[in-house]
């Protein structure tokens, strides 16, 4: 076993965990967030997307221990003071899922997309977005969502 320290939305966490584990495990079997979901294991579907130290990351490519040290945020922090981020706002104002299995990895992503280009083009979106998977295919509300998110940010 290996010891880590992991601040996950905020909080402090002194681990100890097998070098195998991946992050996705660790935040789900570990802490119980299981917001972030595992849909593929191959590293394709983006099911798994948090930010580490303010990068989005599919958290089934990282090894638990590469963490350690690193600020994480997952879906279960991304509202502040009971207030939606206004990507999750997007996702619900727009009915950005159906099925929602792939929502919290869109909306991490997404949030980590705005963050760096505040202003993108529906093609922008599309193109930051390639790295997540909906199988219901409900793409164009999930860009309607995600622009939604980049206007109300824009008006703040
Ligand atoms: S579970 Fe990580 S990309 Fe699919």
């Amino acid at each position: 076993m290996t010891a880590i320290t992991v601040t996950v939305n905020g909080k402090q966490h002194h681990s100890e965990v097998e070098p195998r584990t991946l992050l996705v495990h660790y935040l789900r079997e570990h802490l119980n967030l299981t917001g972030t979901h595992i849909g593929c294991d191959t590293s394709q579907c983006g099911a798994c997307v948090v930010h580490v130290n303010g990068e989005s990351v599919k958290s089934c490519t990282m090894l638990a221990v590469q963490a350690d040290g690193a600020n994480v945020t997952t879906i279960e922090g991304l509202a502040h003071n009971g207030q939606l981020h206004p990507v999750q706002e997007g996702f619900w104002e727009k009915h950005g899922l159906q099925c929602g299995y792939c929502t919290t990895g869109f909306i991490m992503a997404a949030a980590d997309l705005l963050q760096k280009n505040p202003h993108p083009t529906d093609d922008e979106i599309r193109h930051g977005m390639e790295g997540n998977l909906c199988r219901c295919t409900g793409y164009e509300n999930i860009v309607r969502a995600i622009r939604y998110a980049s206007e109300k940010m824009a008006a703040k």
